[in-house]
């Protein structure tokens, strides 16, 4: 287990989130995070993202969105909804290494999109996605 991708469907709110967090709690795998659709291809995360991680010391500046691509190289996907997992079925992904993030420590749970959203929305989703980071690292170590 090496290379984990963090995916949803813009790579602008959730996912890089999720990269960045991940980043900064572990040094002992290589992550990386895309979307599954190109509506913001080549942008920085959304300012809100950049705004709640900021706020936790987390810079997202590294981060530009892109789509994933049946080229990338991974050990695991990790996606936000259930939305994103069936797109991925769709598309041809191994399902053994597909995982929902909120099935580490959530139930399953979605994690929601803020996209919509205003600013405490995007708090939110911050506050679970740390929370299974932490649980995904203790249970992949
Ligand atoms: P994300 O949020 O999937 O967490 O990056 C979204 C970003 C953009 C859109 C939807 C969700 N959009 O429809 O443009």
């Amino acid at each position: 287990m090496k290379n984990i991708i963090f995916v949803c469907l813009g790579n602008i709110c959730r996912s890089p989130l999720a990269q960045a967090i991940a980043e900064h709690k572990s040094k002992d795998f290589i992550f990386d995070s895309a979307g599954l659709s190109t509506y913001h291809q080549g942008e920085l995360p959304h300012i809100y993202s950049q705004e709640v991680a900021q706020k936790r010391g987390i810079s997202l500046k590294h981060i530009h969105s892109k789509p994933l691509s049946k080229n990338f190289s991974f050990d695991l996907l990790v996606c936000m909804d259930n939305a994103n997992y069936e797109e991925l079925i769709a598309l041809g992904f191994d399902q053994k290494k597909i995982r929902k993030l909120g099935s580490f420590g959530m139930n399953g749970e979605d994690i929601p999109d803020p996209y919509y959203g205003g600013k405490e929305a995007f708090e939110q989703v911050y506050d679970m996605i740390e929370r299974c980071i932490e649980k995904m690292l203790e249970e992949l170590k």
